[in-house]
């Protein structure tokens, strides 16, 4: 069932989604050699729980998994998603994805962003950008009357003209009072297929983008993602209501875009 959303409903996410624009920027001060993942996931952590909110997958069971351990996922390389943050210290010439939910006023919100770590090659560079463009190629089409296939073609055909490939095994998905929610939105897919968008809708779209083959597999710890190939993948995503017929994104990337003007000078 997807469970449509009021305005109010719609605005308190955005409350939400504006405390976690914020933690994640907190996150992005922080990224740079030497740091460790577990430090990342430790100002998250403080951030979220400092302005009322809770961290949406502290705890968090997906299927038959066990509750996932942190606030942050933190996938770097050649790790898709689901990344446990540790005692890893980023490296230049890393790439890496955080991944972050907040829970405030019994609404969540979730969204990503995938990093330069110091000087990253061409191809990791492009990577960044085009799975960053198709997220917004999805956007696009979250408008009323298209369906949920829309957003999933539109993602799958820019990130393969480019030549790279996108993930099957997970995909967006409805928000609300639950971090997942009806209904599955896929990176991949045909046009005019799936289920139909209406007014409050409120869907993440999070495209997975893996510069060489699609496949995946999950490491031992029963969460970890990774390249089967072990070529670097990429992911963004964002939090989005389907508002006065047109997508209304509801997270942001506007407090991160500040510090990483500032760090690139
Ligand atoms: N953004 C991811 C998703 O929506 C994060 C989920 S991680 C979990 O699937 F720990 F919460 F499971
Ligand atoms: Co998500």
């Amino acid at each position: 069932m997807i469970i449509h959303k009021t305005d109010e409903e719609i605005e308190l996410i955005r409350l939400s989604g504006d405390v976690l624009g914020r933690a994640h920027a907190e996150v992005a001060k922080c990224i740079k050699p030497g740091v460790k993942t577990s430090h990342l996931d430790k100002v998250a952590y403080e951030f979220i729980s400092d302005h009322g909110g809770y961290p949406s997958f502290k705890g968090y069971k997906l299927k038959k998994s066990t509750p996932y351990p942190a606030s942050l996922c933190i996938s770097v390389n050649e790790v898709v998603v689901h990344g446990i943050p540790d005692e890893y210290e980023l490296q230049d010439g890393d790439i890496v994805s955080i991944d972050c939910g907040v829970c405030l006023n019994g609404y969540h919100s979730d969204s990503a962003y995938t990093y330069a770590v110091g000087n990253i090659s061409e191809e990791k560079e492009r990577l960044l950008r085009v799975t960053l463009e198709s997220l917004f190629k999805g956007l696009e089409m979250a408008v009323s009357g298209n369906r949920i296939g829309d957003i999933s073609h539109a993602i799958q055909s820019h990130v393969e003209k480019a030549g790279f490939s996108v993930v099957r095994e997970l995909v967006g998905h409805g928000v609300g009072k639950m971090l997942h929610e009806e209904p599955e939105v896929p990176n991949y897919g045909k046009r005019s297929t799936g289920p139909k968008m209406l007014e409050g809708m409120v869907i993440a779209i999070e495209p997975m983008v893996n510069m060489g083959k699609k496949n995946v597999l999950q490491e031992k710890d029963g969460w970890t993602i990774r390249t089967a190939d072990r070529k670097p993948s990429a992911h963004f995503e964002h939090t989005v209501a389907i508002k006065k017929g047109k997508p209304d994104v509801l997270t942001t990337f506007k407090y991160i875009e500040e510090v990483v003007k500032v760090k690139n000078g």
